[in-house]
């Protein structure tokens, strides 16, 4: 693969350093990382509301967990993976999704079925890097083990609809499809192989090559070529067998009754080789077309035992955390997080003060900031500032004599300001923070 059109910006107020995040990589500091906070704590609640438990597995795994389940063929396993000998020799890759490692979980320890789960993990895939695509990006997502019920199917599309919608994205797409399973697949199969032996030369380059080893990736190929010729590609709607078409119609009516859009995509291969049935993803039309997938998933009822396992039905989706932030920012949603301190402490006695008042305020469950290295008050009052805190409590020499605090009220639109007992400073700090902003 040749190397990336993409690198963040260089700051360049900042002076040049020897090392910088690996290309394709980024440092996700505050203020931006408290959103990713707000994400995973949002989504660690609609997953606990409907019955589903966090696993953590290992970053890495034999690098046959990830080549069985994504398919050699496939794009993550071709060119993507970032595979490595640890010093025992073995072979093991960094994990590129979450799916494989739950369910070589399930395999290994067997749990009661349902196994409902959810995840949140970085994933690396060696990719060209671009705005909205990065080698290391980080996953939201939930997989179910051991129910084929299409109710299912609806459950798990619903969590990540609610959850998206939830954030205030309203520019969403629900793109379904249905991939068939062990009974329908080969057939559909050896059709398009033969309706593509007819087409190859129009195919583009790439395609022309991998057509026969993968020829469902010609159906989500981009390239000019590939589009002229899927004009006329068998649709996989029509090779459906009857348990599948059941199962897909089910779905649909399922999102129907609980009031979620969809629309059909013949196309929708997605890029793992193990799924089967219902496939879907959500694009945030407020982004590139290229990069506004923020989330998608399908069943995998055979995955299990390409895993070594016994047959279990499974499904479930993965949602970009960076593509999700880029379409709130388009779409100016999740804005103000509230994560600021309440009260930040102004000390100007040599910092005593400031200790044992923060340690009193967040024993007392309300949030404090303070100064180290006794700074002056102008410089406090500007951190105090920026800190975003409501209120000051100032301690001075006065006030550390008669065993009081000044408290200040901060926002611009205020000119509130007394001088309190210091014994009741958490009293009146809790009566001053319940009065409602103006
Ligand atoms: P995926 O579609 O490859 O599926 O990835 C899930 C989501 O991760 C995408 O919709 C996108 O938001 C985000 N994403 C993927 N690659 C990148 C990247 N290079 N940079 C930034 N964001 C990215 C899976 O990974 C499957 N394991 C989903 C699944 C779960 N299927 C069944 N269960």
């Amino acid at each position: 693969m040749s190397e990336p059109v993409f690198e963040p910006a260089a700051d360049e107020a900042l002076p040049p350093v020897s090392f910088r995040a690996p290309t394709g990589t980024r440092d996700i500091l505050p203020p931006e990382s408290a959103r990713v906070i707000a994400l995973v704590a949002r989504f660690a609640e609609l997953c606990r509301r409907a019955g589903y438990g966090l696993v953590l597995s290992p970053l890495f795994e034999d690098v046959a967990v990830f080549r069985r389940s994504a398919g050699e063929e496939s794009e993550v396993v071709k060119d993507e993976m970032y595979e490595f000998a640890d010093k025992g020799g073995r072979a093991l890759a960094l994990r590129p999704e979450g799916t494989a490692s739950v369910v070589r979980a399930y395999v290994q320890h067997r749990p009661p079925l349902p196994w409902k789960t959810w995840y949140v993990t970085p994933a690396f895939r060696y990719e060209r890097p671009q705005a909205g695509r990065y080698r290391q990006h980080h996953q939201l997502g939930v997989e179910v083990l051991g129910t084929e019920d299409p109710d299912c199917d609806v459950e798990v599309i619903a969590l990540l609809h609610d959850f998206l919608r939830a954030l205030g994205l309203e520019r969403l797409e629900l793109k379904i499809n249905s991939m068939g399973d062990a009974v329908c697949m080969p057939t559909y199969r050896a059709a398009l192989v033969a309706y593509l032996g007819q087409h190859q030369s129009g195919l583009c380059p790439e395609h022309k090559e991998r057509w026969r080893r993968n020829p469902l990736r010609v159906l989500d190929c981009k390239k000019a070529g590939c589009q002229q010729v899927r004009v006329g590609v068998p649709r996989l709607a029509d090779w459906l067998c009857e348990p599948c078409r059941m199962h897909f119609a089910r779905v649909r009516a399922g999102l129907d009754a609980i009031g979620i859009a969809w629309r059909i995509d013949d196309f929708l291969v997605r890029g793992f080789d193990y799924y089967t049935r219902t496939t879907f993803e959500f694009a945030a039309l407020a982004l590139d077309a290229a990069q506004n997938a923020v989330g998608g998933g399908g069943r995998y009822d055979g995955l299990a035992e390409q895993l070594g396992g016994p047959r279990t039905a499974g499904i479930g989706f993965g949602c970009g955390i960076e593509r999700v932030l880029l379409a709130c920012d388009a779409e100016g949603a999740l804005g103000d997080l509230g994560g600021a301190v309440e009260v930040f402490v102004v000390d100007l006695t040599g910092g005593g003060a400031a200790r044992d008042l923060t340690h009193v305020l967040r024993r007392a469950g309300i949030g404090a900031e303070r100064a180290f290295d006794a700074r002056s008050m102008k410089a406090q009052l500007k951190l105090a500032d920026r800190s975003g805190a409501r209120l000051a409590a100032i301690v001075g020499a006065s006030e550390l004599e008669s065993a009081t605090v000044t408290l200040r009220d901060l926002r611009a639109d205020q000119r509130r300001q007394s001088v309190v007992a210091r014994d009741r400073l958490l009293d009146e700090v809790r009566s001053w923070l319940a009065v409602p902003a103006q």
